[in-house]
């Protein structure tokens, strides 16, 4: 059995792969991010990252004993293998089926194979609008489930806490690994059951859910749009700019539809993301203020913008 991401291809091994058949699947440059993040992380990171299992050629023998595990329509191509995220288990589907599926597709997305490579992507910068369960051109997946911060609340996961760990997931990558985390993906998922995969990231924080029926931690994924960053005033701007084109995994200072709880989730966001920077940057603590700064001036400037447009 089997399934395809996006640029992602995954067998039900412990390996995914990704092709560079898409265009903007950049295996060399997926990598050479990927490694950058992890190399020192033993100290710093509170999140899981994959292990990398390296480019493969078109003409890999790996290729051989694997493509039968792939689709169908898939041949050799050069392509980069990484640990396998394990997906959500089936009670914690079960219930954002239940709760959030529309229920007219909920017996599809039950028996559907490819919505059990289930990963919960962490929203904490956006809430759902009241309107968005009255859609009358329903979506429902559980492949990369966009889990809004009101959902985060209603499952009793501790908001402010999975703030404090993406603060400090990206103090890491600016000041640490060099990186500017563009397009990088934060979903929930079970820490891996085999203890030898996590040599690169020993203790996490973990998160409790009950109505998800256990405790699950945050991997860090994605990383073939990263660009290295300076640590000057260039690099910080690039940083902002990433940190918008992202989808809203970190809360945001202004947003359409914020409530006042999500304007203390920035509060904590912010400072953490401060304190955490004087921890690596030391003296150079000035950079980290000026980022954040930036980020609360374009977030404002969006929201003046008004309306849709203001919110991400
Ligand atoms: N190591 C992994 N383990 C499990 N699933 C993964 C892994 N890496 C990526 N995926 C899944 O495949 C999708 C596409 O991979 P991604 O790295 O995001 O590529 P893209 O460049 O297409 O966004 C992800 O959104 C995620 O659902
Ligand atoms: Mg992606």
């Amino acid at each position: 059995m089997l399934s395809t991401g996006a640029s992602g291809l995954f067998s039900e091994r412990e390996e995914q792969c990704h092709q560079e058949r898409r265009r903007r699947a950049k295996p060399l440059n997926d990598q050479e991010m990927h490694l950058q993040v992890i190399s020192n992380c033993n100290s710093s990171i509170p999140v899981r990252i994959a292990s990398s299992c390296g480019v493969v050629e078109a003409d890999d023998p790996w290729w051989q004993v694997t493509i039968g595990l792939f689709p169908d329509n898939l041949s050799p191509c050069r392509g980069y293998k990484m640990e396998r995220i394990p997906a959500m288990p089936r009670a914690a589907r079960e219930m954002l089926i239940d709760r959030y599926c529309p229920e007219d597709l909920q017996a599809f997305v039950r028996t559907n194979r490819d919505d059990q490579d289930c990963l919960v992507r962490l929203y904490t910068g956006r809430r759902r609008l009241p309107s968005a369960s009255q859609s009358r051109f329903q979506r429902f997946s559980l492949r990369n489930y966009p889990l809004h911060v009101d959902q985060m609340e209603e499952l009793g996961l501790d908001t402010h806490a999975i703030a404090r760990t993406l603060a400090d997931a990206l103090t890491h990558c600016y000041w640490i690994a060099g990186v500017d985390a563009n397009d990088v993906e934060f979903v929930l998922a079970p820490q891996k059951t085999h203890s030898e995969h996590c040599e690169n990231s020993p203790e996490v924080p973990r998160f409790r859910s009950d109505a998800l029926g256990g405790e699950f931690v945050i991997w860090m994924l994605d990383y073939d749009c990263c660009r290295e960053m300076s640590q000057d005033e260039a690099g910080v701007d690039q940083a902002v700019k990433a940190f918008y084109r992202n989808d809203p995994y970190y809360p945001r200072p202004y947003a359409h539809g914020h409530a006042e709880e999500d304007r203390s989730l920035w509060q904590t966001f912010r400072s953490r993301f401060l304190e955490s920077s004087r921890h690596i940057l030391k003296g150079r603590t000035a950079l980290a203020t000026i980022l954040i700064e930036k980020i609360e001036e374009e977030g404002r400037r969006r929201c003046e913008r008004g309306g849709l447009e203001g919110a991400d």
